[in-house]
């Protein structure tokens, strides 16, 4: 989809489809709408008042304007309430709209951003092709039937008037695209099956984006990471196949910028291993590398944002399969912190594979640590998929978190990591066992974590409710979802802003 700026009204411009937001009945039509309604001789007010267009929230209604206005057609799209409108609403409308254009089988439309209330036309700009973006997003790569039926959106101008306006739609484009692309990239890499995105084609990924955006890069084997001591990820490893392999990005090294790890779960499918998981639903398990997908498709987003960081991110990647050469439960690992870990379920393999990234990640000093983990069934248990889980060590880090989850729309919920809860997890013959009681499954999850971060300040993103879903939401089709890539970009973002 092209997304285009170009000077111009929304009365005066010709073009297939104008999209028109109005907030509910009785708010007075303003902005674009105001105008077009002039142009049109009433014909908006009049809908509203008779009822026949209400402008409730994601209400849609298409009209053929039989030339009384310069475009061809008009979908009135509602924003429901004024009183309860926010970003969201807006990102979630910028969808709702595009959805039906595309649906429709109409290749193009404009739109003119106008400031209202305290939105300026910027965020207004950038919120509406996230939204439109992430909501037309579809996975057909593998479909090869009927594919003449697949309809896309091929163009998009965004309309402003006068040249600061023009200016900031330019840039709110321009970011929205960007963050929008970083996201329908994770999706893609979740959606993907396990057949095709495996730890190779991870690391591939990884050695394109460090080549076009000038990153380091380092991948290790997995006989390499044995090397250096990354007992624990070599040990989950090595029941596969699959070559698994060890990624580490890094960009602005040396320029002087804070350092951030970023850290993310690749493991490319889950069986349990010898602990394997009952086979229902164990399709699923293709997207317990959506930390992974994150991190890499972050990684990229801050490049083209030119966010002023030293961002370091390491993604763990492999499979967890049973075989002859798999670890077993009652194995004893020695992790790469020199800590020594009981094998209690092979299943909980997760924490195993994070617990040397979040080590290795400290030879960089970090001043924060962000792991993305789609770690425990527990944590979908209790907050369900619309909730990321957060921990964490550090309250200012936690606290910036929520506030980028407030910008973002990309919901988190605090669970606590006590010190009494560390007591499920000693073992008789090892430093720790890897899985506590059933109880608190979450929490024991993130505890176990804490153990690997000494003193840097740690926020844990337990993902594996909304990592995909499976319902459609406003502008979230169903299945891999890319969540936590929005809400972290935005805390880089935000970073230099204390
Ligand atoms: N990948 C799973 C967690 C998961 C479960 C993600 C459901 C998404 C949906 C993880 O590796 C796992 O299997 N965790 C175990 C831990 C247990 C053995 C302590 C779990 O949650 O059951
Ligand atoms: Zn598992
Ligand atoms: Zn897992």
């Amino acid at each position: 989809m092209e997304i285009r700026v170009e000077k111009g009204s929304a009365e005066k411009y010709p073009c297939e489809l104008l999209i028109l937001f109005s907030f509910e009945f009785p708010e007075p039509l303003e902005g674009p709408m105001k105008n077009v309604d002039l142009e049109w001789k009433g014909f908006i007010s009049s809908l509203m008042n008779q009822g026949d267009f209400k402008g409730e929230l994601f209400e849609r209604k298409l009209f053929y304007t039989q030339g009384a206005l310069p475009a061809k057609r008009v979908l009135l799209t509602g924003l429901g309430k004024r009183g309860e409108f926010d970003l969201e609403k807006w990102r979630g409308a910028a969808s709702k709209a595009g959805q039906y254009v595309r649906d429709a089988g109409i290749k193009k439309f404009a739109f003119q951003i106008k400031k209202f209330d305290r939105l300026a036309e910027e965020e207004l700009a950038e919120s509406f092709v996230t939204g439109l973006l992430l909501g037309t997003y579809q996975y057909n790569e593998l479909k090869t039937l009927e594919r003449e039926k697949i309809k896309e959106i091929g163009e998009v101008i965004l309309l402003g008037e006068t040249t600061g306006e023009l200016n900031s739609l330019n840039r709110g484009t321009e970011t929205g695209r960007i963050i929008a692309e970083a996201v329908c990239m994770a999706r893609d890499l979740v959606n993907g099956p396990s057949n095709k995105i495996t730890p190779t084609s991870l690391a591939e990924k990884a050695q394109q984006i460090a080549k076009d955006h000038g990153m380091e890069i380092r991948i290790l084997e997995v006989s390499q990471a044995e090397a250096v001591g990354m007992g624990a990820f070599a040990a989950v490893a090595k029941g596969s196949q699959e070559p698994g392999k060890f990624i580490i990005l890094e960009r602005n090294k040396n320029k002087g910028y804070d350092t951030i790890a970023l850290i993310g779960k690749g493991i490319t499918f889950d069986s349990g291993g010898i602990s394997i998981k009952p086979s229902e639903g164990m399709e699923r398990m293709k997207d317990d590398m959506s930390g992974a997908a994150a991190v890499l498709t972050m990684m990229q987003a801050a490049s083209k944002l030119r966010i002023p960081l030293h961002l370091v991110g390491i993604i763990p990647a492999t499979e967890n399969l049973p075989s002859g050469k798999a670890y077993k439960p009652g194995d004893v690992l020695k992790t790469l912190s020199g800590r020594t870990v009981e094998v209690i379920s092979t299943d909980a393999e997760g924490r195993l594979i994070l617990s040397d990234a979040l080590t290795y990640s400290l030879r960089y000093q970090p001043k924060a640590i962000i792991d993305l983990a789609t770690l425990t069934g527990a944590c979908v248990i209790a907050l369900g998929d619309y909730v990321i889980g957060l921990f964490g060590n550090d309250e200012s880090l936690l606290k910036r978190i929520e506030k980028s989850s407030e910008k973002t729309g990309e919901k988190v919920w605090r669970l606590p990591l006590w010190d009494e809860y560390f007591e499920y997890l000693k073992s008789d013959v090892a430093d720790f066992r890897n899985v506590g009681a059933r109880a608190a499954g979450a929490i024991i999850g993130g505890i176990f974590l804490s153990k690997f971060v000494e003193k840097i300040p740690w926020a844990h993103l337990d993902i594996a409710g909304p990592a995909s879903i499976e319902r459609d939401r406003p502008y979230i089709p169903k299945g891999g979802t890319g969540v936590g890539v929005r809400l972290v970009i935005q805390l880089l973002r935000d970073w230099g802003k204390g």
